[in-house]
């Protein structure tokens, strides 16, 4: 099941061109391209005639021919040149259209059929905040996105499967503390006054002149947006001091389902330190494609394969307090899709960014309501 009237990730907005592109969200065969004037499109990518791949066909223009039998599709979706049957073009000859917005340097696509709602897509703001820097990367995940959901509500894991990168005990001693507004659920882990996570500690000579068995306080604050959008607000800083005193992430989350059981996921890291620095670049890279590709992939695919197509939570999962952010965005999630069943139209849009960081302007430490 999935919620139809949402926007998803398709790509980044820089890998998109000319050429014809092909995505499958949410079981729909999507094909992408940009027009001559650089507006992405994107409509269905089967022919309605014998379900030919558009993508296989040619540009001409700002229409698409599939090179099967011939038929030239607008970008409208609809058949605008029939080489058969005199031309006669049927009302049945049109994939669907599907609505774009390119923001935060990616392509959105709105699958449902309600009017599409720009202000629905959640606040990534940061991606170009002024003195930060952005790298990204997408990996292809053999799992249903929600599982991939899960474990990002839910940081105890870095203690165990991620020893040696970002672990830390007391992330998982820590108070998880979680707010739901609106669509969004938020959650929050603060550890003041411990040691840094191995990742972290190898930042602070370099990034903050600390000495690297100093102690620190590290936050994560987590941002869910329905159906899967997630941006998580964490970093360390000398103890009682606010995120600008420290080493200061943002990284972003985006999980775009292909099926039940796979999810293409596209992420970015967006730092305050070492903005210019190649070394720190590569550093972030190498360690974020190391815990989410090697750590946390593995580990998914592993319980996506155990579960085969079941839902987890018809399975009776033991249930931990750690669980609760997770169970939070699963159950909105669900309210959701059933709401849109029953014909209900989108949810007001996500909860600006802003409005988080006000919340705790003056020290890295969360004011939300501990749960
Ligand atoms: S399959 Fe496309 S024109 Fe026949
Ligand atoms: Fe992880």
């Amino acid at each position: 099941m999935y919620l139809r009237n949402a926007w998803y990730v398709a790509c980044w907005a820089h890998e998109l061109g000319d050429a014809l592109e092909t995505r499958t969200i949410c079981e729909l065969p999507i094909l992408l391209y940009r027009k001559t004037d650089g507006e992405a499109v994107a409509i269905g990518d089967l022919c309605p005639h014998r379900f030919a791949p558009l993508h296989m066909g040619r540009r001409e223009g700002d229409n698409v021919r599939c090179m099967y039998h011939g038929m030239l599709f607008g970008e409208s979706g609809k058949c605008v040149e029939n080489p058969h049957h005199g031309g006669v073009i049927s009302p049945k000859m049109c994939v669907p259209k599907y609505p774009v917005v390119e923001k935060y340097g990616l392509i959105w696509v709105w699958t449902g059929d309600a009017e599409a709602d720009e202000s629905q897509i959640p606040d990534f703001g940061c991606y170009s905040a002024s003195g930060f820097k952005t790298i990204h990367g997408m990996m292809d995940v053999q799992a249903n996105y929600q599982l991939i959901t899960d474990n990002l509500l839910d940081l105890t894991h870095a203690d165990f499967l991620h020893d040696g990168t970002l672990s830390s005990e007391a992330i998982t001693t820590s108070k998880l503390e979680t707010l739901e507004q609106g669509s969004t659920v938020y959650a929050n882990r603060w550890c003041p006054d411990g040691d840094p996570p191995p990742v972290w500690g190898q930042l602070m000579e370099s990034q903050m002149g600390m000495k690297p068995d100093q102690r620190i306080d590290h936050w994560l604050y987590m941002r869910w947006d329905a159906p899967a959008h997630l941006l998580l607000d964490v970093g360390i800083s000398p103890v009682g001091k606010p995120r600008e005193d420290g080493a200061w992430v943002y990284t972003g989350h985006h999980l775009t389902p292909v099926s039940p059981t796979r999810t293409l996921y596209y992420w970015t890291v967006v730092r305050n330190h070492g903005v210019d620095d190649p070394d720190v670049e590569k550093f972030w890279q190498m360690s974020i494609e190391y815990a989410f590709g090697v750590q946390d992939k593995p580990m998914i695919e592993a319980q996506q394969a155990a579960i085969g197509t079941c839902d987890i939570d018809e399975l009776g999962p033991v249930a931990i307090p750690a669980d609760l952010a997770g169970g939070k965005a699963r159950r909105k999630l669900m309210q959701l899709i059933k709401g849109e069943e029953r014909g209900e139209r989108p949810r007001p849009g996500a909860s600006p960014l802003d409005e988080l960081l006000a919340r705790s302007a003056k020290s890295a430490a969360p004011v939300l309501p501990v749960v």
